[in-house]
């Protein structure tokens, strides 16, 4: 195997490491890396102190030091026993501990990614300089994945920089940039790429004289000291934080505060067993197992051109066209404007394109750090947004997106008026979100070039795109959407056409059941707690008022038109409409929203409209509840497949993941009936087989059931 990490002697008594993976975009520590870096430090350990002054550790790759440990070796040892778990960190926390205790004083030069394994490599050395750059981010994410650092990142943190800062850090596994690293104490200083050798340098030299490092290296060795009133103080405060933002669904954080909190009053040697003993709980439990399908599902669709030849050439779009500036054109609007994308914005009503020019403002000039609007922002954007009421400024765009009202006709008549005044290559897309793409361009002389760009709503939230192609759409046309998704930090997923596409169709069974659940007995509350409960980020009947009713009666109508056999019509729900409840937009709906925050409350006055509906009276469960709303779902995913609707089953988990917000901690909804397996999933639907082939098994999910197979097996 070629060799990772290069020992050189720039100058005579400093050592320089310089981690290189070949044939690798971003260096990641993989068992044979650290055994290298053993080796290393074999011969490093064997200097004097007179002929070492220093080490410096950086990258040979610009803008990435290190991206964390190799996630595929965490999979292929998801199964192995615990006490071989305990053995993997203890290893690479020894190996760690070593490159502390050399005999000369340790650098981490870091430009651009430090993360996970990377992190841990680098808060054991004495001192870390970090570049200037954007790029560079400091950070242990290790939690997103359903663990904490387990090489000693949770040992060695606390006690560079302060227990209070490691427990953000770790807990929340967000990464910080150069400048709140110095401050945070966690670098030295942040000096411009170009000077990150020279900085190292410098500061080896002051260090030779001060001998700093070493009173410093006995210090990192003891017991944080900290009353117990202040260590009382922050595990109630971190924690009550940590279950308000996990729900409970996320075990992972609490268990590093745990082992932070704990392994502060000990020894290193000490607190190291304790995190190592306490990784093994959560290496290969569910919820890591899900998360790190999570991460390969983000990852594969990060290098996804969205198409099987990956040589066919995108278009660059510099500048984009919305038409519409209602909640998407806007939401459309602003994402494209924060990537710098100059955007030209059109609406027929004035008074609509006002209130769009305003609400896009608004978003693209928020400043988290003020956590309100900032002028500078607002000014610099407004730049680049041009709002008119007729379609002049819109020829000259690379790309039109069209999100004016959901009806084919209003939308025919754009494209009409439009197309002519296109450039030949520029790319026409419609945001619908029921009505298929080869409908709404068959009258078009260049249908090649018109597709669905469907974001979701809110778009400033939902990653997710789909990128829908209609029958005369071009492999170029799909390219570039798929290029521009990403462009402007989405991600696409590409769908065939149909009714609901991908996204909807999945979610329409799961509403509507809702509603039946309701007719039979269950409150809103309890359904929408069972949905909670499961993970959903939010209840059906709640997102019911969420959408708008009248928006969610016209997508069932469409979904029953098309799937008359399974969909199901919900009168309940055009009743309400009928009598203007259309949800939180009209201040009532199935719940009411009379209250400053615009919370769903009770609302005694749905109860007439349900009853005249009512089909039973009975009471239900919470576990009815869940596998009545679930399996509908999983159901039509499994026809999903069968119509080609997505390339594979990992997409039907991303687009749900990043479109509607199904709960990353199951993984997917077909990894998560992986966990389940096909006959447990027959036995769910069986009672429910009366309500006839929305709950009937569909052959690829009996194949299974015979097979023993999975969804992810038979990808
Ligand atoms: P909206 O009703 O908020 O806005 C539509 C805007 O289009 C209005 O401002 C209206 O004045 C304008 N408009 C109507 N006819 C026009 C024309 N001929 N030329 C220019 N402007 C015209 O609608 P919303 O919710 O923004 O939806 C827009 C599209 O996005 C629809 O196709 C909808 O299905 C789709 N969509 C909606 C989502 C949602 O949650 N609201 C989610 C994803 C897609």
């Amino acid at each position: 195997m070629t060799a990772t990490i290069a020992l050189s002697r720039p100058e005579e008594d400093i050592a320089l490491l310089t981690l290189d993976m070949p044939e690798k975009g971003a260096n990641v520590l993989s068992s044979h890396v650290l055994t290298e870096l053993e080796k290393h430090l074999d011969t490093l350990e064997a200097e004097s102190e007179r002929a070492l002054a220093g080490l410096i550790i950086c990258s040979g790759k610009p803008g990435t030091f290190i991206a964390g440990a190799d996630l595929r070796e965490f999979v292929a040892s998801l199964d192995v026993d615990r006490q071989e778990i305990v053995d993997l960190c203890r290893r690479g926390r020894t190996l760690f501990q070593r490159l502390a205790a050399l005999p000369a004083v340790t650098i981490a030069a870091i430009d651009g990614i430090c993360v996970g394994g990377g992190a841990e490599l680098a808060i054991w050395c004495d001192r870390r300089i970090l570049s200037d750059s954007p790029r560079t981010q400091f950070g242990f994410p290790e939690v997103k994945l359903g663990l904490f650092p387990g090489w000693g990142g949770t040992v060695r943190t606390p006690r560079i920089v302060g227990l209070y800062n490691a427990v953000e850090l770790i807990t929340s596994g967000d990464s910080i940039g150069a400048t709140a690293s110095v401050e945070m104490g966690l670098a030295t200083e942040a000096v411009a790429v170009d000077d990150l050798y020279d900085a190292a340098i410098r500061l080896i030299r002051a260090e030779d004289q001060s001998k700093q490092y070493l009173k410093d290296r006995i210090h990192w060795s003891e017991p944080i000291v900290m009353s117990e009133t202040e260590t009382g103080f922050l595990g109630v405060t971190a924690s009550g934080f940590i279950q308000q933002k996990t729900r409970g669904h996320y075990p992972a954080p609490l268990a590093a505060l745990e082992v932070l909190l704990e392994g502060s009053g000990s020894d290193i040697d000490a607190a190291g067993e304790l995190e190592s003993e306490q990784m093994a709980n959560l290496f290969g439990s569910p919820v890591n197992r899900s998360l790190l399908n999570v991460f390969f599902l983000t990852d594969r669709n990060k290098k996804d051109s969205g198409l099987a030849a990956d040589d066919v050439p995108a278009t660059k779009i510099n500048s984009v066209g919305v038409i519409g500036s209602g909640i998407m054109g806007q939401g459309i609007a602003a994402a494209n404007v924060k990537r710098e994308l100059p955007v030209v914005i059109t609406d027929t009503c004035e008074d609509a394109l006002r209130c769009g020019v305003q609400g896009i403002l608004d978003e693209v000039s928020y400043n988290r750090e003020l956590k309100g609007p900032d002028a500078k922002r607002a000014v610099h954007f407004a730049s680049l947004l041009t709002a008119a009421t007729h379609d002049v400024d819109l020829a000259k765009c690379d790309l039109v997106i069209e999100a004016v009202v959901e009806r084919a006709d209003v939308k025919k008549d754009v494209f009409a008026r439009l197309e002519d005044q296109l450039a030949d290559d520029a790319i026409l897309a419609t945001n619908t979100s029921t009505i298929p793409i080869s409908e709404l361009g068959a009258d078009l002389a260049h249908p090649d070039r018109f597709l669905g760009i469907h974001f979701f709503n809110p778009v400033r939230k939902m990653p997710l795109v789909e990128i829908i192609r209609g029958k005369e759409t071009s492999d170029r046309a799909i390219a570039t959407a798929v290029a521009y998704a990403k462009h402007i930090k989405k991600s696409p997923i590409v769908v065939q056409d149909g009714p609901g596409f991908l996204v909807n169709r999945l979610l329409l069974p799961y509403m509507s059941e809702a509603v039946e659940l309701l007719l039979e007995g269950a409150t809103p509350k309890a359904i929408d707690r069972a949905a909670t409960s499961f993970g959903m980020p939010m209840g059906p009947i709640h997102l019911y008022d969420v959408v708008g009713l009248d928006v969610a009666a016209h997508a069932g109508g469409i979904m029953l038109e098309a799937f008359p056999d399974r969909a199901i019509a919900s009168p309940l729900v055009s009743d309400l409409v009928a009598a203007g409840r259309l949800g939180q937009k009209s201040g009532c709906g199935f719940y009411s929203y009379n209250n400053k925050k615009r919370k769903p409350e009770v609302d005694q006055e749905l109860l007439p409209f349900v009853a005249a509906r009512r089909k039973e009276e009975r009471d239900i469960t919470e576990e009815e509840i869940t596998d009545r709303l679930l399996l509908p779902m999983l159901l039509e995913a499994t026809r999903v497949l069968d119509d080609g609707i997505v390339e594979d089953v990992q997409n039907v988990d991303l687009g749900l993941i990043f479109g509607i917000g199904f709960p990353p901690f199951r993984g997917g909804l077909l990894f998560w009936a992986d966990t389940l397996g096909a006959k447990t999933i027959l036995e769910k639907l069986k009672p429910y087989e009366a309500l006839g082939v929305r709950y009937k098994p569909t052959d690829r999910l009996l194949d299974m059931a015979r097979t023993d197979g999975t969804f992810y097996d038979n990808r």
